[in-house]
């Protein structure tokens, strides 16, 4: 699907990571792998957990107070009248997230709702609110991406612990009359292809394999994902949506400032970087730090970049993400003129 957005600006943005950091080291105590194998296969050298008790909407409040402060804004009634909560990992099956978050806040009583498209959340929460705001439906948007899937992995499988953490991220959208201020969302680019529903999945706890009776497989709870063929379509789709992008625009590779793509794995983000053939210095990583964060990836490695100075006001960004689903999407903008909290 193809969604033009013009005159929606990133205004805002805000990051939370709970303060538990696990390192490779950590991993190695209780399962069969190494520090060498993590590093040289994934980039990722550690990540935050959220302890006991810390649900994915906790890691949100803290993130939305945050992108709403950057965009000068009070947590109140009337800061925004929309949220949308990106979360594979939300705090309940039922209800949706978001609207707890929303009262937390003191938003009053705005639009929420979840979006569940895995590491692809963000994107999609994107355009969803963006189009809110397009229809003259909201004019200031909350979108937030936030994950513990420190709650969902599987304690013995190596492959899910070493690279999934923990973490929020949040932008605040608005109505942008004046289109000739940096932070315009310039295109979109969303995807599916449900043919590859098994290969990121938890198989138990929905309505197809139910929680109850008969009781399922203690494994068929957790996440699973088969990581090999996950790797050659992360890097197929998040390099064709995203020159979807580019075309549209008429940007050629040289004229992308800064790639922001999922944080899944640094092999993945420099392979999606050669086949747009824009250096892979302009990929922006902070997956050695976080590990990869699903639904907060994208607004986490913006927070990183926007505080290292790596995005300055006006440079052109690509974001790009995939994840189970099959999802994907593509974004970009012009980096606005924030300070991000
Ligand atoms: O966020 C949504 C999208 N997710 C992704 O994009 C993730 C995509 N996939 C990947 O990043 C990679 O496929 C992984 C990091 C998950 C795995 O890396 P790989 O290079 O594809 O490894 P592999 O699955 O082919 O496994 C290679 C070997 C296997 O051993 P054998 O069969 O060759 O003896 C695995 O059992 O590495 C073994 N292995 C490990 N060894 C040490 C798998 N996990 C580990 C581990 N430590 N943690």
């Amino acid at each position: 699907m193809t969604v033009h957005t013009t005159p929606v600006a990133l205004v805002g943005l805000g990051s939370y990571l709970p303060p538990q950091r696990i390192t490779n080291e950590a991993l190695c105590e209780r399962l069969d792998t190494t520090d060498e194998w993590i590093t040289t296969r994934t980039g990722i050298r550690s990540r935050h957990w959220a302890g006991p008790g810390v649900a994915t909407g906790d890691l949100a409040v803290e993130a939305g107070h945050r992108a709403l402060k950057s965009a000068g804004l009070e947590a109140g009634p009337g800061a925004v009248d929309l949220v949308v909560l990106a979360t594979t990992t939300p705090d309940n099956p039922c209800p949706a997230t978001s609207p707890d978050v929303a009262a937390r806040l003191g938003l009053g009583p705005v639009a929420a709702y979840d979006i569940a498209a895995v590491c692809s959340g963000f994107i999609y929460a994107l355009a969803a609110a963006s189009a809110h705001i397009v229809a003259g439906q909201a004019q200031r948007a909350l979108v937030i991406g936030a994950e513990t899937y420190s709650t969902i992995l599987n304690p013995a499988d190596r492959t899910t612990n070493v690279i999934f953490g923990d973490g929020a991220g949040a932008v605040v959208l608005s109505a942008a009359p004046d289109s000739d201020r940096p932070g315009l969302l310039l295109d979109l680019d969303l995807g599916s292809d449900g043919t590859g529903r098994d290969l990121i999945t938890i198989p138990a706890g929905g309505s197809r394999q139910r929680a109850t009776t008969p009781e399922p497989d203690a494994d068929d709870c957790y996440f699973t994902m088969q990581g090999k063929q996950v790797f050659t379509q992360a890097v197929n789709r998040m390099t064709a949506s995203s020159q979807t992008v580019l075309d549209r625009l008429g940007w050629g590779a040289g004229e992308v400032d800064w790639l922001v793509g999922h944080q899944a794995n640094v092999r993945i983000l420099n392979a999606v970087a050669r086949g747009l053939g824009i250096p892979a210095e302009r990929a922006v990583v902070n997956l050695d730090r976080v590990g990869n964060t699903s639904a907060a990836s994208i607004p986490l490695a913006l927070a990183d970049a926007a505080a290292s100075g790596a995005l300055t006001p006006g440079a052109r960004v690509l974001l790009t993400a995939f994840g189970g689903g099959l999802t994907w999407g593509s974004a970009a903008l012009t980096w606005p003129d924030i300070v991000p909290v």
